[in-house]
């Protein structure tokens, strides 16, 4: 086990996620939604692993992903900008019966040797990032050939381009950290310059917890709360359609659409 000190130089977005995140810490671990892993056991189907596989998961948040994994035999290397976080999920992961290793560093770069993992994993973070180029070309260069690359992130549907700013208007506000949301053909473009190969590709809809429970975890300002109020209630045709858009016992609700991609690194696992 070990602990990399972040030493990298952070550009401001990637500043403002270290600075929202450790201070939101404590809302990721148990109770969260993302603590429900139903979309990451759909996604293992899609995935060839040795029985011990190196893992790295990126951004790894509360932990809820690399502990899956360690759930299932593997050796995991969790890693995130914050260090509180990976305090936390590293805490979370021994009270489960689990030892993981932690690392200190952005999704951007990884201080991690060329073809060091089987896997590559980063869930609902990616949206955060400020090049999600260079976290595909890292995470391609860490990756052993044969490797594979899971990413889960939330995402609109390509060619919506009205409904797509409607929902980053929305994330904008509740979440200043919150950077872009990346459309199904954009992350096929950067795995495919990065050397990535497309094994699997799947939207799915995800609901939106009570509004006022989303606003809790982030620490939304008050002000901008009422901001996005306005915006749902204004929110285009196009956006209501996609997110279906409605109201239940009174609360405001909707459905994200997430997006679950394999993709494998060229070459065989006995050529690295
Ligand atoms: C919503 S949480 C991730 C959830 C987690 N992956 C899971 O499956 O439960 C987002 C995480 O991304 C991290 N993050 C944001 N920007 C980052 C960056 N550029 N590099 C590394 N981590 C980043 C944050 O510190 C935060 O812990």
């Amino acid at each position: 086990m070990f602990q990399q000190l972040l030493l990298m130089e952070l550009d401001d977005i990637q500043l403002a996620s270290q600075e929202q995140f450790a201070r939101q810490s404590g809302r990721y671990g148990k109770g969260h939604v993302l603590e429900n892993v139903a979309d990451i056991a759909a996604a293992v189907r899609h995935l060839s692993l040795p029985d011990v596989a190196d893992i790295l998961d990126v951004a790894t948040g509360g932990g809820h992903t690399g502990i899956y994994f360690a759930g299932l035999g593997h050796r995991v290397t969790l890693a995130d900008i914050a260090e509180p976080m990976l305090a936390k999920a590293k805490a979370l992961a021994q009270e489960k019966g689990f030892t993981v290793s932690t690392s200190q560093h952005s999704a951007e770069e990884m201080p991690h040797a060329t073809g060091s993992f089987d896997l590559v994993t980063c869930r609902v973070a990616p949206h955060h990032f400020s090049s999600p180029e260079d976290f595909v070309r890292e995470s391609a260069r860490v990756l052993r050939p044969g490797g594979l690359f899971l990413l889960i992130d939330g995402t609109v549907e390509d060619d919506q381009p009205e409904a797509e700013e409607w929902s980053h208007q929305v994330e904008k506000l509740r979440d200043p950290s919150h950077h872009r949301l990346i459309t199904p053909n954009r992350w096929r473009s950067l795995c495919g310059q990065a050397g990535l190969e497309i094994v699997h590709c799947e939207l799915t809809p995800f609901k939106q917890p009570d509004l006022e429970w989303y606003f809790e975890t982030a620490a939304t300002p008050v002000e901008n709360r009422r901001r996005v109020i306005e915006l749902v209630e204004q929110a285009p045709e196009s956006a209501r359609r996609l997110f279906r858009i409605g109201n239940e016992d009174g609360k405001i609700v909707w459905w994200w659409q997430r997006l679950a991609l394999v993709a494998r690194k060229s070459g065989h696992p006995e050529s690295g």
